[in-house]
């Protein structure tokens, strides 16, 4: 069994995850799947990058991480100050790209995808911003290059949307979607149906470890503006700019309109819409995020709380709904775990 060698850039919450996870799943990874994903490079943006050929010592880099130490200080490894920098001076099989880049430009995100692609390197990310902002043109790279350009977690983390669509629907022709796909923003409503107020729903959010500190990128709508974007540029095949996406958030709800939707059995949701006036995202596109009245019997009106939910229409299967978990650093984790071992078993066939 010939070793899958993986530089691990982003280690904060799903990097570290993921690290712990190959380390204490290795065997079973093993034997299941026939692939041996070994970490070879480790970066942050604190420390820089480090490397070991033959793989770190994924707890002692996991114990230098969470003690405060540099993660740069292994045994027989070397370092250097950046990721790109290391990246461009090692070798390995897989990119794993965890960071965390913002909305203006996705970077460093994007320079570390497109360093991996063009040297025939495949990625797997968590990273939201670089796949919205240019997904097309990084899996058209990919495709060029013969390699894989993976993304599930991006879009309700551990609960697959991307595979099941771009794999499951193989050959299928999509014509449009609508979901529930951020997983805060719905928590916030389905307690606001209960007549809590947005601002009393938002803190009880925070104090789970729901929503973040600084909750706009969820309540404002860009997290769901972003994953429209990835779905549109991945499924669809179309690159939408973060203007073409409508965007109104749930800032302005009032619990009357919240029980007012409850009442007659619906639900107000927060509802992404992707839809093209042709086939495979040609034509005309209409994409907004909004919060909106749905109807008893919709499969929208039947998330509750942290679950999110997908309603895709491609042509000749009609209407297809996933629904499940979006949110949490298990399952951003897990998503990025299955991406790997996708790219792993891929190879194990095509040493
Ligand atoms: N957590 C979730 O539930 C979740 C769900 C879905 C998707 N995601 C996405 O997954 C990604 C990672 O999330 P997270 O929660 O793990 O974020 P995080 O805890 O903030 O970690 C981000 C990591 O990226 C590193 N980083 C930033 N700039 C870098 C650079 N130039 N070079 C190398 N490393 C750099 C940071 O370094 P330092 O440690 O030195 O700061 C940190 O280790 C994000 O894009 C996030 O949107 C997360």
């Amino acid at each position: 069994m010939s070793p899958l060698r993986i530089w691990l850039v982003g280690f904060g919450t799903v990097g570290r995850w993921l690290a712990r996870t190959l380390d204490a799943q290795a065997g079973r990874i093993a034997s299941r799947y026939g692939c041996e994903p070994t970490v070879v490079g480790i970066a942050n943006a604190r420390d820089g990058f480090v490397y070991h050929g033959r793989g770190l010592d994924l707890r002692s880099v996991l114990a230098a991480a969470d003690s405060g130490r540099p993660i740069t200080g292994q045994r027989g490894a070397r370092a250097w100050p950046s990721a790109t920098e290391g990246i461009r001076a090692t070798e390995a099989d897989l990119l794993v790209e965890v960071t965390a880049s913002p909305s203006a430009d996705g970077e460093p995100g994007l320079t570390h995808m497109r360093e991996a692609l063009r040297r025939q390197i495949p990625v797997v990310t968590s990273n939201k911003w670089p796949v919205a902002l240019h997904g097309a043109e990084l899996a058209a790279l990919a495709r060029r290059q013969g390699v894989a350009f993976r993304a599930e977690s991006t879009v309700m983390s551990g609960t697959p949307v991307l595979s099941a669509l771009t794999e499951g629907l193989a050959g299928a022709a999509p014509t449009g979607l609508r979901g529930v796909l951020n997983a805060t923003a719905n928590v916030i409503l389905s307690q606001m149906a209960d007549g809590i107020s947005y601002q009393d729903a938002l803190a009880a959010a925070q104090r789970a470890g729901l929503a973040e500190p600084d909750p706009a990128a969820d309540v404002e709508g860009h997290d769901s503006v972003a994953k429209v974007m990835i779905l549109s540029a991945l499924v669809f095949g179309r690159q939408l700019s973060r203007e073409q996406v409508t965007c109104r958030g749930i800032t302005g709800i009032t619990v009357r309109e919240a029980r007012q939707a409850a009442s007659a059995g619906g639900r107000l949701r927060h509802v992404a819409m992707l839809a093209f006036a042709g086939p495979d995202g040609t034509g005309t596109v209409t994409a907004r995020v909004q919060p909106q009245a749905v109807p008893a019997g919709d499969p929208l009106a039947g998330t509750d709380g942290d679950t999110c939910a997908l309603v895709f229409r491609a042509s000749p299967v009609g209407q297809i709904t996933i629904t499940g978990p979006g949110a949490g650093p298990h399952l951003a984790g897990q998503g990025t775990l299955a991406d790997i071992i996708a790219v792993a078993r891929h190879q194990a066939r095509n040493p």
